[in-house]
């Protein structure tokens, strides 16, 4: 089926109530029928569920649509995206190992893999840039895993995801890509050689800036017994849960078997069953907000490269976008509606525009029906020191907006007021 059609449909089959929509189960348990179908579900050898640290029948409907809409085998949904991006990566690596990156990241992203990972005995090799051939440079016998973001945050850079996968896999190491910009409706990583995939739901799936989530989905392709010196804990009894062997006895999607039974079991960050319900209604509408947040941007930038107080627009539409072909390649016709832009004036210059939004709001966030704005040197990567800062393609002046749902027109009124406000150059 179409996606517009899976977003609504898929992974839900009505219980005996014939409920049309998804049932919040609000339970913490599930009452088992006796000893031996107790043994059989937590032995992971009965389907069903027990308890809701590990699984719940809303979430389970939230993880079946994205497995669909990403064409992964199985997911797990988490608390937060954030919770996604360390849980994804902590299913792999250990201390002594290395995670391989780009410097283009979520400013969290980056002071996780920085300063976080470092502090378990987990090395970060960040590549000079987000070159494929730079990327797997950096791998040698003790990288876990390749981590990118299939469009960067906020740097707006498209990674060249069949060139990295391909040369990833050469070298054995599975490839972690985070699609939140651009949601499985505008590029499907999978079909790119990804072999997980990470959203922040919080976003545009949400879509109402009212839900923080996460999800990770395993695309079930990555070899891991013809890696058996790098990922033996794929193939070796597990001790953290009854012996189990994930790539013998859970073949469609060993990672995520084993990311639900140590890592979530362990870690406890789950979604509720209310914010999977939540995150349901931001699906259900997600194929018709995306035009019109796209529709909307490309007005947007439209204004604002004919603008002389700003000094430069950064949004994939855009023709001079050093990112433009590759994002045609990757995203076909369809751009996400977040952009950057400097204002003439600097660093000083970008937070007054911050500061004089009626309109927009001033807020971290991102694919919210409401526009918002960010100046991130300031809030989102304010922890990264000037060298990472330009690494991660912020500049000072940057200001990152999201563009929303409104009418095209107030925001162009918004911005110009605001735009005067900080600026002495005439419109
Ligand atoms: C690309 C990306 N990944 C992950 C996250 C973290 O998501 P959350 O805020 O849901 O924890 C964000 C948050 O802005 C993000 O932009």
């Amino acid at each position: 089926m179409h996606d517009e059609t899976l977003a609504i449909h898929a992974g839900y089959a009505p219980d005996g109530t014939r409920a049309v929509a998804v049932p919040i189960y609000q339970t913490v348990a599930h009452d088992f029928v006796d000893a031996e179908h107790a043994a059989g579900i937590m032995d992971l050898e009965t389907p069903g569920f027990h308890y809701n640290r590990i699984n719940n029948p809303t979430v389970d409907v939230l993880e079946r649509r994205l497995t669909a809409l990403e064409g992964g085998a199985a997911a797990m949904a988490v608390s937060s995206g954030a919770a996604a991006v360390s849980m994804s990566v902590l299913n792999l690596l250990g201390a002594g190992d290395n995670l391989v990156t780009v410097p283009q990241l979520y400013g969290a992203t980056y002071t996780y893999f920085a300063h976080v990972l470092p502090r378990l005995g987990i090395e970060t090799r960040f590549a000079p840039n987000d070159d494929p051939g730079s990327i797997a440079g950096l791998i040698d016998e003790r990288t876990k895993a390749v981590f990118c973001e299939t469009v960067g945050n906020p740097a707006g850079n498209v990674i060249d995801l069949a060139a990295v996968t391909s040369l990833a896999h050469e070298r054995g190491v599975p490839v972690i890509t985070d699609n939140t910009v651009a949601t499985p409706f505008l590029l499907k990583p999978i079909r790119h050689g990804a072999d997980v995939v990470i959203h922040s739901l919080t976003k545009f799936i949400g879509g109402h800036g009212t839900t923080m989530g996460g999800m990770i989905i395993d695309a079930g392709t990555f070899p891991w017994t013809q890696h058996p010196d790098r990922f033996g804990f794929m193939i070796e009894p597990e001790p953290a849960f009854h012996g189990v062997q994930y790539a013998s006895q859970f073949p469609d999607a060993p990672y995520i078997t084993r990311c639900r039974t140590v890592g979530l079991r362990n870690t406890g960050c789950s979604l509720s069953p209310f914010n999977a319900f939540l995150h349901l209604q931001g699906l259900e509408t997600l194929a018709v907000r995306l035009p019109r947040h796209e529709a909307n941007a490309r007005v947007i930038a439209e204004y604002l490269g004919s603008d002389p107080r700003v000094s430069w627009v950064s949004f994939l539409g855009r023709p001079d976008n050093p990112y433009h072909e590759l994002a045609r390649h990757y995203l076909g016709e369809r751009i996400p509606s977040i952009m950057t832009f400097g204002v003439r004036g600097g660093r000083e210059a970008g937070i007054a525009v911050f500061d004089s939004v009626r309109l927009f709001k001033r807020l971290l966030n991102m694919g919210d029906a409401k526009s918002l704005i960010t100046h991130p040197a300031s809030t989102t990567h304010r922890q990264l020191r000037p060298k990472e800062l330009e690494l991660a393609g912020v500049s000072p002046d940057m200001v990152r907006l999201s563009i929303g749902l409104e009418h095209p027109d107030d925001l162009i009124e918004d911005l110009d007021q605001a735009l005067s406000a900080a600026t002495t150059v005439s419109a």
